[in-house]
């Protein structure tokens, strides 16, 4: 008989499996416990909390603000929902910037239920994700476009990788991280050829977002594919359109609301109607309140009235 005890979460090894056995791999960002309870149901392996928290959820302007308190509050959310998923949380801004302190941050993830964190950046980050590995954390890079890293970018969301010497930079960046012990790299923005011959070339998988079909995965904003974000980027498909639908059942319960009919009596309960009557003082013999319950407050019974 299995039991819901029986359910264990997947590894970085299952999710190695899964890329030996051919399987193209979905991610997808969550950020709380109802969206996360959901998307493990569906059986989305790899669940990231990403740093786009920020900008979707929280209302931010960019990624860079995101804390790493908000980061781990939200990441134990989605553990306590998602039973069986990877979880990965994203480490956020200069929560990295040296070795050490990428291990204490990112052992904050792994305590709070995480099963991996993800770094933005190529092969500056070398000796960060070697230190992270061999303490036992299981990282992802991503390179390509790292909003974290836009202010050095050139503030643009810009596709990466299409100049000779920028695709050279990646697949090095690409290879550095997989020599480092990074278990997946994301893709984010780059020239669908390059991501596929990078792709072709690295035993570990790639997740691309914006990266063309040629990843051995893909990963996308959750709001994205739910239709819940202010707007929707190129490189993403809606698959629903949670906006249209909230917003209706929004506006059909405040009419409710308005012309009486909710709640009805299916979201209501009743009492004893001779209960609520000897509450009221409405019984011919109605009996002075006793000693300990509410006496002498100001609210008139009916044999006051
Ligand atoms: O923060 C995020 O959502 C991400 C994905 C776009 C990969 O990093």
């Amino acid at each position: 008989m299995s039991s819901q005890d029986d359910v264990r979460r997947m590894t970085i090894a299952d999710i190695a499996r899964m890329h030996a056995d051919g399987v193209r791999l979905p991610m997808l960002t969550a950020y709380d416990y109802p969206t996360a309870r959901i998307l493990d149901d569906a059986g989305i392996p790899l669940l990231l909390v990403g740093d786009s928290l920020g900008q979707v959820l929280l209302g931010y302007d960019s990624t860079v603000r995101v804390t790493l308190d908000e980061m781990l509050h939200h990441t134990r959310a989605v553990v306590r929902g998602a039973r069986r998923a990877l979880v990965i949380g994203d480490m956020p801004f200069l929560t990295y910037s040296t070795p050490a302190k990428a291990v204490e941050n990112a052992g904050r993830f792994l305590r709070d239920g995480a099963g991996a964190v993800k770094l933005e950046g190529g092969a500056r980050l070398e000796r960060t994700v070697e230190t992270l590995v061999g303490a036992g954390i299981p990282v992802m890079g991503h390179i390509g476009w790292t909003p974290q890293s836009q202010h050095a970018m050139g503030g643009k969301v810009r596709v990466q990788g299409r100049s000779r010497s920028q695709a050279r930079q990646l697949l090095s960046d690409a290879f550095t991280l997989q020599e480092a012990g990074a278990f997946a790299i994301v893709l984010e923005l780059v020239p669908e050829q390059l991501a596929a011959a990078i792709t072709e070339r690295l035993s570990i998988p790639t997740i691309g977002i914006g990266a063309g079909a040629g990843c051995s995965g893909q990963v996308q904003v959750v709001t994205d594919l739910l239709g819940l974000g202010d707007f929707i980027p190129r490189h993403a498909r809606p698959y629903a359109n949670l906006r249209e639908t909230i917003g209706a059942a929004a506006a059909a319960w405040a009419a409710d609301v308005a012309a009486g009919a909710f709640p009805g009596p299916a979201e209501a309960t009743r009492m004893a109607d001779e209960v609520l009557a000897d509450a009221l003082g409405r019984t011919a013999q109605d009996r002075p309140a006793a000693s300990g319950e509410a006496a002498g407050i100001a609210i008139p019974l009916d044999r006051d009235l």
